[in-house]
């Protein structure tokens, strides 16, 4: 049997005209579940006349249907991002070219004989061919495409057999270069479909809505003879054909997504059809839905699942979405292809506005300058333009999607301009986004990744050189890499999409790790990336840049971004409180504004706030509640929740917060300096036991302690590792990671102790001046750290502060500070200060590809605890910042997945003046200026108490 379709750039073949996906009230069967399964290394070994009843498949194994093999134990994942796992020399594919056999055996009675019928593919990795009861029908590529071919006449009362040829590679596989895993199979549904002679071929719904007038108008493309009704509408049976208009309708929008159940119907077909009333249009360089710009707040989703590849099940879906609208999220680019399409109803179901992306990426290209790149190769013409149909006669009836994308990193060309000009003439209704046309020749929106914030700015200000970027409006697809801990900078972005109408905000790269689940040979989790199946080519964890981990746990990046992405703003004014509302569309009519005074974290009041109607856009200035007079450090916190149910979260779900310092704090009262006495092998302060000869502190309140230490070194993060001028080579170039201490001198005096240090690196010149002062009160041990700069220092600092390590038993914390979660310089908004506990295993955050992370800012105090109620307390003059873990950062840079880390008997804090931001450099702009840390001269001062 020849297989010279596998090599050929031409899409496949034998398959219906594409048309939207719906279910109706015909048959259907679903024909997921076990398949006879055989995978064979190359396509010569793959048995003959699979197709045959006859063939005798005994010997293979089952494996569900849908499902990736890799994940079932037949070959393997592999990872890369840009490069293609196999040499570039197109459109042929390697000879080891893993191909999967299916064969699937179902029974069918006689009345699917009476009527014609349709099989439907939703999703095959990379190219299938397919029979029916011994019949070809074809051949099918377009990994995350649609399929469909007409079965009628072949199916047979009683049992039929489906056997279908896939193959992992296939020349469809230059155009699937997606930075993803490589995953094969047949990986979403199938089903077998009855299509009843007058029934309803295909349909497109038009739902316009016009918010000058509040009308609503619908016409649909469909067969003349389809009825529509919509009872809620007082819509009955009307020919569907015909254009109606509605003298007042409720507009669809992501905040309040109004769907109008309705129903095609012909005598012999029905379908149930969800209607949501948008127009989206362009005017002023805006993209504006009902005539009101939007403001994406996006995040690019891949479809994972830890265990399932991009088998993902409704249910998984569902979270997705749900988690999505529970962090303020209102947008999503399908990046980089047509989710499951029931991803798109869920997003019309709860409302999220949607960029369709097409099934379409040869990124390994740009490696040779683009030569030879299908992009603009007339070869692949026809498979790019199959492509881009597929999507959107698929996904046409979706009010979610407004944008069409026609792929992403596939540089330019005739191939492009074709896709953008069939879609415009398809649907008007859509303007057509793709970051690859730079100068925007065949595009409706300027679309940029990573771009800087300054850039971001001068586009802003049309101070850009091509008219298009200056009229068109601009958003950016991919901003802010997700990578490991981060992103750093969220807020300076959201200034410019609120400063520049035409800046219309952008989408998070990205969604979820992608991580798969794996165990130790002792059973314990953890999350494998690239390398982990022994990939020859592969890029490491940067599979690993999501907002959720791989189980769908919301990371502190998901945090940051919910509170950056609050659609409510509620902050000080001279006098009282500002509350604004940044809804695209509604009212705050949805949300109940309560306050809460509280001093030390310890609730002292509360109320409700009555916030007037605003309308979106608007502002007002609120005096302040009524509050009763405090003593000590206060804060005055104000919450907007949901006022009622939604399907996405309960009554009482956190929307956005304000936080208002009320009065400030009082500094601790001295009790009285005591003097420090000298034993043959110690010296004794208060609370401390130091070492004569090297003035360390070795014993607090009879505890064993490491430490303190001037610390400046933290377990590099992906961010730190980035790409362009790594801040982590520079520090290691400095020898930061492994500096010497050397004691320049130890002066006890009566009531103190002062130890004068440098802290420097192994040949090099520069160093930091660091002496200790250490007083003591009856009831506490006090530390003044004074630091320095001596020389000339040629980099930032990872961190500035001490590290001390404490007995293990201290393993409860309790702060007032910023909390509850881990914060840094630039990702520190959704800190809020108050009184926090967790053990230190809760203070870490898991992140797949360990590194440092768990920092908690502006400490004013912190309590360890052991569980028999020993409390060792630290106290900032005024704060710290505090990180605690089980081991020391040199195991977590060491460590390459969670369970590498493996806890000691001290607990390792950091105590910290300060770290440097984190940015976004694993993959676009790094730390901003503002939150570099630079060696300075510096004071910290803390007090310990047991
Ligand atoms: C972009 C690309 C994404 C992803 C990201 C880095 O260039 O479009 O697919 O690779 O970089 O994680």
């Amino acid at each position: 049997m020849s297989s010279s379709y596998v090599e050929d750039p031409a899409p496949g073949h034998g398959s219906l005209r594409p048309r939207a996906y719906f279910r109706s009230d015909a048959r259907s069967l679903d024909l997921g579940g076990d398949w006879r399964f055989l995978l064979s290394p190359n396509i010569p070994s793959a048995p003959e006349g699979i197709e045959y009843p006859e063939f005798d498949d005994s010997g293979w194994t089952d494996l569900p249907v849908p499902a990736h093999w890799q994940l079932h134990g037949h070959g393997k994942p592999a990872y890369t991002n840009v490069n293609y796992p196999f040499p570039v020399d197109p459109p042929r594919v390697p000879s080891d070219n893993p191909t999967g056999d299916y064969r699937r055996r179902f029974t069918l009675d006689g009345d699917w004989l009476t009527q014609p019928a349709v099989l439907r593919f939703d999703g095959i990795d990379s190219c299938a061919r397919i029979w029916l009861n011994g019949n070809e029908l074809g051949v099918t590529k377009g990994s995350r495409l649609p399929s469909e071919f007409e079965v009628g006449p072949l199916l047979r009362a009683g049992e039929n057999l489906l056997v279908v040829r896939v193959h992992q590679w296939s020349a469809a596989s230059y155009l699937e270069d997606q930075d993803m895993w490589w995953l094969s199979g047949i990986f979403r549904a199938v089903t077998l479909l009855a299509r009843p002679a007058g029934g309803i071929p295909d349909y497109w719904i038009h739902a316009d809505y016009d918010h000058r007038t509040g009308r609503g108008t619908l016409s649909v493309d469909t067969d003349p003879a389809v009825r529509l009704s919509i009872p809620e509408l007082d819509l009955h049976d009307h020919p569907a054909t015909q254009p109606i208009s509605f003298a007042a309708v409720d507009p669809w929008s992501a905040e309040e997504p109004r769907l109008y159940q309705g129903e095609l119907a012909t005598d012999t077909e029905r379908v149930q059809v969800r209607i949501g009333f948008r127009t989206v249009s362009i005017e002023d360089g805006q993209v504006k839905v009902n005539g009101r710009r939007v403001f994406f707040r996006g995040v690019n989703r891949h479809e994972h699942h830890p265990d399932h590849g991009r088998a993902v099940p409704l249910d998984t879906a569902r979270a997705d979405v749900e988690l999505m609208k529970q962090h303020n999220i209102n947008a999503v680019r399908t990046s980089h292809y047509p989710p499951d399409p029931a991803f798109l109803a869920l997003c019309d179901e709860y409302g999220l506005w949607v960029i369709d992306e097409c099934d379409l990426e040869t990124h390994g290209f740009g490696k040779f300058d683009w030569d030879r790149n299908p992009g603009d190769d007339p070869q692949w013409s026809d498979a790019y333009l199959d492509r881009m149909r597929r999507m959107v006669e698929r996904d046409k009836n979706h009010p979610s999607i407004i944008l069409w994308s026609l792929g992403n990193e596939g540089h330019t060309g005739a191939n492009f301009a074709r896709m953008a000009q069939w879609t415009r003439d398809r649907d008007p209704g859509r303007p057509i986004h793709y970051e690859g046309d730079l100068d925007c020749a065949y595009v409706d929106v300027y679309s940029r990744m990573y771009a800087h914030t300054q850039e971001v700015d001068r586009i802003g200000r049309g101070e850009v050189d091509n008219p298009r970027h200056r009229e068109l409006p601009f958003l950016l697809c991919e901003y802010a890499h997700a990578m490991g801990n981060g992103p750093g900078g969220l807020l300076e972005y959201r200034e410019l999409f609120e400063r520049h109408p035409r800046c219309q905000g952008g989408f998070i790269w990205e969604w979820i790790d992608h991580g798969i689940r794996r165990h130790t040979p002792d059973g314990r989790e953890y999350f494998a990336y690239g390398g982990d199946f022994g990939e020859t080519i592969h890029d490491g964890n940067f599979v690993i840049d999501g907002l959720l981990f791989p189980d769908r746990t919301p990371s502190p990046g998901l945090t940051e971004l919910a509170k950056i992405y609050e659609p409510v703003r509620i902050t000080a004014t001279t006098d009282g409180l500002r509350i604004e509302n940044h809804h695209d569309h509604t009212t705050l009519s949805h949300l109940t504004f309560h306050w809460t005074l509280e001093t030390e974290g310890t609730q002292v009041a509360q109320g409700e706030l009555p916030v007037p109607t605003l309308h979106s856009g608007q502002s007002i200035d609120l005096p302040l509640p009524e509050l009763p007079a405090t003593q000590g450090e206060t804060w005055l916190t104000i919450h907007a929740t949901l006022a009622t149910d939604t399907p996405w979260a309960k009554a009482g779900h956190l929307i956005a917060w304000g936080q208002l310092p009320i009065t400030p704090a009082t500094p601790p009262v001295r009790t009285g300096a005591v003097r420090i006495l000298h034993a043959p092998t110690e010296l004794r302060l208060g609370l401390g036991g130091f070492d004569p000869h090297t003035g360390t502190l070795t014993s607090l309140g009879g505890h064993r302690v490491t430490g303190p230490r001037v610390d400046l070194w933290r377990a590099t993060t992906d961010n730190d590792r980035g790409e362009h001028h790594p801040d982590a080579t520079a520090w290691r170039e400095a020898g930061l990671h492994r500096v010497q201490h050397r004691v320049a001198q130890i002066h006890p005096g009566d009531t103190e102790l002062l130890v004068r240090t440098r802290v420097a690196p192994p040949g090099l010149a520069f160093g930091l001046l660091a002496d200790y002062l250490w007083t003591a009160d009856t009831d506490s041990l006090r530390l003044r750290l004074d630091l320095a700069p001596d020389g000339e220092w040629p980099c930032t600092l990872p961190r500035l502060g001490l590290r001390l390590a404490i007995p293990g038993a201290f393993d409860r914390v309790r702060w007032f500070g910023g909390g509850p979660g881990e914060a840094y310089a630039d990702s520190r908004q959704a800190a809020r200060i108050g009184l926090h506990t967790a053990t230190v295993d809760e203070l870490q955050t898991p992140y797949v590809f360990p590194q440092e992370n768990g920092n908690r800012i502006d400490v004013r105090w912190a309590e360890l605890s052991t569980v028999d109620g020993q409390v060792l307390r630290i106290e900032g003059l005024p704060t710290f910042d505090l990180t605690a873990r089980r081991w020391t950062t040199e195991a977590l840079e060491a460590a390459r997945h969670t369970t590498d880390l493996t806890p000691t008997d001290q607990i390792h804090l950091n105590l910290d003046l300060a770290q440097h931001g984190l940015g976004t450099n694993s993959c676009g702009p790094g730390v901003l200026p503002q939150y570099r840390l630079h060696p300075r001269k510096a004071a910290l001062e803390l007090v310990f108490r047991i």
